[in-house]
């Protein structure tokens, strides 16, 4: 079966599927994504998406090109096409097409594409945990802005996979780590605590990240916002991460070293398995 993407306006092969060689997401990474989970054939969590799209899009003063309804149609209409029972939808819109010049131009259409694609749940690397490595955080200075400049996460999440690791998790100049590549960063303390940096602008605020605080609050589940050390990560009874694609992934060891007994804990379990619970509820 050919795949189908979307391109402004228009439903076509993917194999041929392009945007202008002057598209300022091309010249300037200049444009903002989301990757939205579909499981089952229903794309999970979309409003949350949606939330953080209108952001990111207001931060950099690109006009949303349609409404929430027509995008809707168009996401669903590309998994429809391309079958997807069990993948992911990627979204990204630009602020289109204009002779390169780096302050805005005057009058900009925002470029709108969308891909979707299959892919196999982690299932087995749930079960057994996953390593991460760490890294410094080189990124600018608004990371709460879901742009496609992610160069620093490419090299990062590279980094990750040179070492045979999972991820890479960036730490800040006062040794605090921020989030992973693509992925929010959590301890379970020594004390039982469970932790994640509060959502400032020196990380992305995940939507997996809110449905997991959300989702422990109603079962009485206590968690903190704010920032840890790698130093106190590496003593961390557990650890895990989380994402669209990642959903609740343990942690069991940072840079080489086992977290807790190196195997996934009962606190991260217990969060994976209300998330997957609350995914499979569509
Ligand atoms: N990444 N932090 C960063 C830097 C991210 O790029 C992502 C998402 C997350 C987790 O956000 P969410 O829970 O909304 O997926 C955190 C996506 C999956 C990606 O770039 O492929």
């Amino acid at each position: 079966m050919s795949r189908i993407a979307y391109v402004n306006g228009q439903y076509v092969p993917h194999q041929r599927a392009s945007v202008h060689v002057e598209d300022r997401g091309y010249q300037f990474a200049d444009g903002v994504y989301e990757v939205i989970a579909v499981k089952d054939g229903h794309l999970i969590d979309l409003e949350p998406h949606f939330d953080r799209l209108k952001r990111s899009l207001g931060e950099l003063d690109i006009d949303a090109p349609m409404s929430r309804q027509a995008l809707t149609f168009i996401l669903k209409e590309v998994v429809r096409r391309n079958r997807v029972r069990n993948g992911i939808v990627y979204l990204q819109i630009t602020r289109g097409v204009a002779p390169r010049d780096h302050q805005f131009p005057v009058d900009p259409s925002a470029a709108v594409v969308v891909t979707a694609r299959n892919a196999a749940p982690k299932v087995a690397q749930r079960e057994a945990g996953i390593g991460v490595i760490t890294t410094p955080d080189i990124r600018w200075k608004r990371c709460d802005i879901k742009t496609v400049s992610l160069l620093p996460n490419v090299l990062a999440k590279q980094k990750a996979v040179a070492a045979g690791a999972y991820e890479a998790w960036q730490i800040d100049e006062d040794g605090n780590v921020t989030e992973g590549s693509a992925t929010n960063a959590w301890i379970v303390t020594k004390d039982g605590e469970i932790v994640t940096r509060q959502t400032d602008e020196a990380i992305l605020s995940g939507v997996t990240r809110l449905a997991v605080l959300e989702l422990a609050k109603r079962d009485g589940i206590a968690l903190v916002e704010r920032p840890f050390s790698l130093e106190e990560a590496k003593a961390a009874k557990e650890a895990f991460l989380t994402s669209t694609t990642s959903n609740v992934m343990p942690v069991i060891e940072i840079d080489g070293s086992p977290i807790g007994n190196g195997h996934p804990g009962t606190v991260t379990r217990a969060l994976s398995e209300l998330y997957e619970r609350f995914v499979a509820d569509g």
